[in-house]
């Protein structure tokens, strides 16, 4: 079972996106409980209210922030009003995310735009914009050699195994899954001369209200009971069992600590061996 640690993060600034519930909930308590101030950026205001409160009481301050990622003048505004609370931002993780199990031959347009604008079009611009103030905290002398020993910053973003191989119910999410790798790749390589890293985490299956909704409709149309569809799920992770969202925020832990000071443009495979590429 995941360990904290102590003082890890200690004070560092965190923005967690989508950390109303689910994996970004428990990567939101996590860091607090190792010492980091959270910005909740999530879209349902109860939850963030309620996430706030239960992380704030773990570990360190959180702020509840309701946005829709989708829209890049809320993120604008998010990054303002943090910076003005905060005075920094020292990472990013980028978790928000939808999905709606649907066949591919009949999957609509809309529901196509819907994924890729929060996976794949609001992790961007999320991106981009913290990024950006990242790039505003480097000191001079170290933007003029373009390099340093220590790092300015680290950005997660969430990817899946479904960015690793095609999904027949899922392949808008999918697809938006495999451009986040890409945009992780290329906003490493941008942001390597201001020692920012940016890493990419592919989790398996995680048991969260978005699983709870995929086994819903999967097992209705597979004639399965309900569970059946995670159950059979699970059978294919080599470590058979499911993942925690405190296995997954122990990965992040890890790649926002100083121990992972020389990784970036990686995506990390979390799942229980299910992908080893
Ligand atoms: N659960 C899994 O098995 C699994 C596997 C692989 C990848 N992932 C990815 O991990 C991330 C978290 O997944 P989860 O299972 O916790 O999902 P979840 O549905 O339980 O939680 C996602 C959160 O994102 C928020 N959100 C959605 N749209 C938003 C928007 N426009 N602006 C701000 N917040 C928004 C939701 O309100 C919700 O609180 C997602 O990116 C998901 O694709 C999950």
């Amino acid at each position: 079972m995941p360990q904290i640690i102590p003082g890890r993060h200690a004070g560092k600034i965190a923005i967690v996106t989508g950390a109303g519930q689910g994996i970004g909930r428990g990567v939101a308590l996590r860091l607090s409980q190792e010492g980091a101030h959270v910005v909740i950026a999530e879209y349902n205001a109860d939850n963030a209210r309620r996430a706030a409160e239960e992380v704030s009481a773990a570990g360190a301050e959180a702020l509840a922030y309701p946005i829709d990622i989708g829209d890049p003048d809320q993120i604008r505004q998010m990054v303002a009003d943090v910076v003005a609370h905060f005075g920094r931002i020292d990472y990013l993780i980028n978790n928000a995310g939808v999905n709606k199990t649907q066949p591919m031959l009949t999957l609509p347009p809309e529901d196509w735009d819907k994924v890729h604008r929060v996976n794949l079009r609001g992790l961007f611009f999320c991106l981009q914009a913290v990024a950006n103030q990242m790039i505003a905290q480097v000191p001079d002398e170290v933007k003029q050699v373009g390099r340093s020993s220590v790092s300015y910053g680290k950005i997660v973003n969430f990817s899946s195994i479904a960015g690793r191989s095609g999904r027949p119910f899922a392949a808008d999410y999918s697809a938006a899954k495999w451009g986040v790798i890409s945009v992780t790749q290329s906003a490493a390589l941008a942001l390597a001369p201001y020692n920012i890293n940016v890493n990419a985490i592919c989790p398996g299956v995680v048991p969260t209200p978005m699983w709870a909704d995929i086994d819903k409709t999967q097992a209705e149309r597979f004639g399965l009971p309900p569970g059946g569809w995670i159950e059979k799920t699970i059978e294919s992770v080599p470590l058979k069992r499911a993942a925690t969202p405190e296995d997954i925020a122990a990965a992040v832990s890890f790649l926002c600590s100083t121990d992972a000071d020389y990784i970036t443009g990686q995506a990390l495979n979390v799942d229980g061996g299910v992908e080893m590429n």
